[in-house]
Formats: C-alpha cells, sequence, structure tokens
C-alpha cells in the first residue's frame, strides 16, 4: 500500500475526544473521498473515534462503500467509551470480540483488515493478545497489530501471532521521537511502523500548534513546502517500514498531506531538522 495513508481521528470535530463542536457531514466525507482519490489505500480509525453527532467509522462508511479493493482499513480495540462519551476501563480480553464486531457494524464489513490492540499500560500483552488470534483464526480479523507498546510487549505478542504493523506515537521534535527503539525493532522484524502525531507533534490531541519550529520553516522555506509536509516527509524519511497517517478533517489539508509523499529531503535538510527542539 501507499506509504502515506490517511488518520480518521479529526474526521468527527474539532474536539473529537471530548464530544466537542461535531464536524460538518459533507466536508468529513469530501476529505475522505479526496484522500482516496489521490492515492491513499490504508486508512486509519477506531469506533471510538466519535463527537456528539458524527462517527468515523460511520462517516467512512457513507463516503467509500463499496470500498475499493485495495482500500486497507485499519482500526483498533482495546479503549472504550460510553455513549456519551466518557472513557471506561479498557477491554478484559473476552471483551474485545464485542468491539471488534462494533467495528465490523458501523463499517459494514464481515472481517477487518487489521486491527490493532491499543495498550495503555506495560502490563504484558499476551491474553489479549490471544483473544485477538482467536479471532483471526475465527475470521474476523487478517491482520493483527500493536498500539502504545513497548519492544518486550511486540515480542510476547509475537511468540502467539504474526504483528504486522505498530502504532506508536512519534513525531519530529516530540519527547517520543527520542526513542526509536520500537521503530527500529520493527524494521529489523519487518514489521510496519506507523506513527501517531506526526504533524501534531507536541500538540498532541489538541492538534497542529500555530506557532512551529524555526527550523521546520527553514526547510519548508527551501521547498516551496508547508511545515506539516516538511513533518510529513520527516517521518517518510525514517525508514522504508514507515507510514504516515495524517489526520484531517480539511479537503485542502488532505490534498497538501498526500503531496508530502513527493518531498524529498536533502542530508542537509535532515540535518536541520535534527536541530529542532525535543520537549
Ligand atoms: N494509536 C493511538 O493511540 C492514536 C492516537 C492518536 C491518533 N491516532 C491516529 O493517528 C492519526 C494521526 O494523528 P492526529 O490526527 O491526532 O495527528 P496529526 O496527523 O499529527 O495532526 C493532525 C492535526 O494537524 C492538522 N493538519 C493536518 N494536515 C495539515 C496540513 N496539511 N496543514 C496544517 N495542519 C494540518 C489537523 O487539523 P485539520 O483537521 O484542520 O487539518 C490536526 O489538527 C489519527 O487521525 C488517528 O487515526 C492513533
Amino acid at each position: 500500500m501507499n506509504r502515506l495513508g490517511y488518520g480518521a481521528m479529526r474526521l468527527t470535530g474539532s474536539a473529537a475526544f471530548s464530544l466537542g463542536q461535531p464536524s460538518d457531514r459533507q466536508r468529513s466525507i469530501q476529505a475522505l473521498r479526496t484522500a482516496v482519490n489521490l492515492g491513499v489505500n490504508h486508512i486509519d480509525t477506531a469506533s471510538f473515534y466519535f463527537s456528539s453527532l458524527r462517527s468515523a467509522n460511520e462517516l467512512i462508511n457513507r463516503a467509500l462503500a463499496p470500498y475499493p479493493p485495495d482500500l486497507l482499513l485499519a482500526t483498533k480495540v482495546g479503549p472504550a467509551r460510553d455513549s456519551a462519551g466518557q472513557w471506561l476501563p479498557p477491554a478484559a480480553p473476552a471483551q474485545l470480540r464485542g468491539q471488534v464486531e462494533e467495528n465490523l457494524r458501523q463499517l459494514g464489513l464481515d472481517h477487518l483488515d487489521l486491527v490493532y490492540l491499543r495498550v495503555q499500560s506495560r502490563d504484558p500483552v499476551i491474553e489479549h493478545v490471544q483473544a485477538l488470534n482467536e479471532l483471526s483464526q475465527a475470521g474476523l480479523i487478517r491482520h493483527v497489530g500493536l498500539s502504545g507498546v513497548t519492544v518486550e510487549q511486540v515480542e510476547q505478542a509475537l511468540e502467539i501471532t504474526p504483528i504486522v504493523s505498530v502504532q506508536n506515537r512519534f513525531g519530529l521534535g516530540s519527547e517520543a521521537a527520542k526513542d526509536r527503539t520500537v521503530m527500529d525493532f520493527c524494521g529489523a522484524h519487518g514489521i510496519a511502523f506507523v506513527p501517531f502525531f506526526a504533524i501534531a507533534g507536541k500538540g498532541a490531541d489538541r492538534g497542529a500548534r500555530p506557532e512551529e519550529a524555526e527550523h521546520v520553516h527553514e526547510v519548508a522555506q527551501r521547498h516551496d513546502a508547508s511545515p506539516a509536509q516538511v513533518r510529513l516527509a520527516w517521518t517518510l524519511h525514517q525508514g522504508q517500514h514507515v507510514l504516515a497517517i495524517p489526520g484531517s478533517g480539511n479537503p485542502e489539508h488532505v490534498r497538501a498531506n498526500a503531496a508530502a509523499a513527493a518531498l524529498r529531503l536533502t542530508e542537509q535538510d535532515l540535518k536541520t531538522l535534527n536541530n529542532v527542539n525535543v520537549a
């Protein structure tokens, strides 16, 4: 699949995690269709991406079904919210089937291409991965991934089932990007590494910040690109196994992000970007 994908978390409204203002349905649908028309064939989603009136999975279904045959829809299980949007304790292994089925219903599918176990602690992942492996054997899941994990947790999972992808936080100038061990482990083991907050960086859930590091601006000017495009290009330069899933509900941003896949950073650019302060 194309290394430049799309993250659906921003589709549902400006404050997707706090039931803030819901997004404009048509604009969100346009953002999704724009992405796919520009060659995106990897969309990251979750049933817990919803605001009061919008669900990312429902928007994907509405915008894209019947799905193009090469489109990979990746979803996540583990975290859960009640119908009012409040976070619940993470799912126990026996609850994962219900979460997988919820994604199937919302996306209008009979099986999911890729399901990440989103881990929220350093506890062993063995029982949860065993539960996903059973769902895989039952034909509900094609591939298993992990999110928010350490190398030790990936190793535990690999004892049970192949892991095709790891989705961890990793963005230029973020504290998370100081530690490359999981990304490098994935590269060495043929596992895709899918960073989140590649554009938002330190902004995290709050999204892209209006102020931007001077070094990012410097490289952007050299290429007549935007800071967000430089951040995406930097992400894709971390390794051939590294994918990008920029999140945007703005069709113009989706276009700009797709174009960032063609941005080739020079050694000088990468040296400049290494000077972006980590905080
Ligand atoms: N596994 C996990 O725990 C986890 C956690 C968080 C996210 N994710 C996944 O990772 C994806 C990416 O994370 P994210 O969406 O939070 O962060 P992101 O892609 O790093 O950044 C999104 C932010 O950047 C803005 N943006 C996007 N393209 C832009 C552009 N070309 N120019 C200027 N601003 C731009 C967006 O606003 P606009 O909407 O206005 O464009 C939004 O504020 C999510 O969509 C989700 O699928 C996974």
